[in-house]
């Protein structure tokens, strides 16, 4: 057993003993002519604690920036005002030294500087905050859950389908495709571990669709893999999503859920990250605080994909493409109408159902679906959500139009054939929230080894 007090107990008042041994890396290290200081962390803490050293009796050559030592000493009031407490050593054990070639010395580094290094950026107080909201906002979303009786389930990671029907799935297979491939050119896939051709999740929501429709409310919350062509700040070919699915909800219970949801979780982190929020408030986004405001207070505004078009046609020469009804709402339509026009989160709904997938419920126009996107000021799209098209011969006729292969979904039309009802769901990618929540202006600084486009490292 290492036998060690964590730095996050001395610092709260809550170590009872006096004398104390610590494990940490030091952040900074100076001395002075009789003393010596270190800052480490352990990570318990977004806080330092402050170890000095006697010069007379250590000899302080190994403590620089980066490395991992080992302190006992007493616990003592700090005379400084930046810290409650701190260590007077007496027994000091170098654990990891650091040579000069440490990456991160004590200056401030760039934030790509940093993303080039992402087995060593947590150990920075950005990406340990960062992280260490990545845990609460977690735990906010399975509580949100809990609470209001959803059951957690896990949906598979390799599919058979591409729920989203935009062709950005990765494939998966246990051989060399070149081993595979017919003298035609085509694959032979009977030779596959699958004997089929498989793929990784683009959403859990096909499969979230059965269990709800016998268990209620249920959730998702994993990972999803796209390759995405967009490259951009807010896209990544791996990231979470949350995905419930609830059995008898329609679109407006749907949206009003998902209200609920962020601001529950936004409140939560609030409460709970107060030292983080002040730290991204001061280095990264000034108006973090209001972001928290507005996101508990305020009522999300809501307005139809052809209002929404007829808007921003009103509007039209501030735009390098003219809005046209029947396109997606790109970026400079969503800044627009949400840092814009209406300063707030908005729900636009009822899209034109030919940029839609085919599990929309048709609307009684018989040109839109029940749908909903939710854009963030800065952000752009949050979520995606909508009531699923319960109707058999509806979805039928929307499958084939889409040129869904109908033996794939065959279990899919099955749960409109036995015991159909309504029901609706959203997705929700975790990632953009966090990036929302902490001010962070790249997806790639709010995952701790991201993978997009072209990079992996
Ligand atoms: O709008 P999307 O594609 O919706 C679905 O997949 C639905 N099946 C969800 C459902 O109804 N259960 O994706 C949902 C959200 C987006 O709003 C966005 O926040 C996030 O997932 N997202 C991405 N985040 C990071 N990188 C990407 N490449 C993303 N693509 C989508
Ligand atoms: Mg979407």
């Amino acid at each position: 057993m290492i036998e060690r007090t964590s730095i996050k107990s001395i610092l709260e008042g809550e170590c009872k003993e006096e004398r104390v041994t610590v494990y940490g890396w030091i952040r900074t290290a100076r001395s002075g002519k009789n003393v010596a200081f270190a800052s480490i962390t352990d990570g318990s803490t977004s806080s330092t604690l402050q170890v000095v050293f006697d010069r007379d009796k250590f000899d302080i050559t190994g403590l620089a920036t980066g490395a991992c030592i080992k302190v006992t000493g007493t616990i003592v009031e700090s005379p400084g005002a930046e810290q409650s407490s701190e260590i007077n050593a007496d027994e000091l054990e170098i654990v990891g030294p650091v040579g000069d070639d440490y990456p991160l010395q004590k200056k401030k580094h760039s934030i790509e500087f940093l993303r080039s290094m992402p087995h060593l950026r947590a150990r920075t107080n950005t990406f340990g905050a960062v992280f260490r909201m990545s845990h609460h906002l977690s735990l906010a979303i399975h509580r949100f859950f809990d609470e209001n009786g959803f059951f957690f389930i896990h949906a598979p990671l390799i599919t058979v389908s591409d729920a989203e029907g935009a062709g950005e799935a990765f494939q998966v297979t246990s051989m060399r495709l070149d081993s595979i491939t017919l003298s035609n050119g085509d694959v032979d896939y009977s030779k596959d571990y699958f004997k089929r051709q498989a793929f990784l999740t683009v959403s859990a929501q096909l499969e979230a669709e059965p269990l709800a429709l016998a268990m209620g409310k249920v959730y998702t919350f994993g990972p999803t893999f796209r390759a995405d062509p967009s490259d951009t700040r807010f896209h990544t070919a791996e990231f979470w999503m949350i995905e419930p699915e609830m059995a008898f909800f329609d679109l407006d219970d749907d949206i009003s859920l998902i209200e609920d949801f962020i601001k529950y979780t936004a409140s939560y982190l609030f409460e709970k990250c107060p030292e983080e929020i002040s730290f991204f408030s001061r280095f990264y986004e000034k108006q973090l605080k209001e972001r928290y405001s507005m996101l508990i207070e305020s009522k999300f505004t809501r307005i139809t994909y052809t209002d929404a078009f007829e808007l921003l046609a009103k509007n039209s020469d501030r735009f390098e493409a003219a809005p046209e009804w029947g396109s997606d709402i790109s970026t400079e339509y969503e800044r627009f109408l949400t840092d814009e026009h209406f300063g707030c989160p908005v729900f636009v709904t009822d899209y034109p159902a030919i940029i839609k997938p085919f599990y929309m419920r048709m609307n009684d126009d018989g040109k839109t679906v029940a749908c909903t996107d939710l854009l963030f000021p800065q952000v752009g799209e949050i979520v995606g959500g909508s009531q699923r098209e319960e109707r058999l011969n509806v979805l039928r006729t929307r499958a084939n139009e889409c040129g869904i292969d109908s033996e794939d979904y065959s279990w899919y039309f099955d749960l409109r054939k036995w015991g159909s009802a309504p029901h609706s769901g959203f997705g929700l990618g975790f990632e953009r929230l966090l990036m929302y929540l902490t001010g962070m202006e790249n997806i790639r600084d709010v995952i701790p080894f991201p993978r997009s486009k072209g990079k992996m490292i």
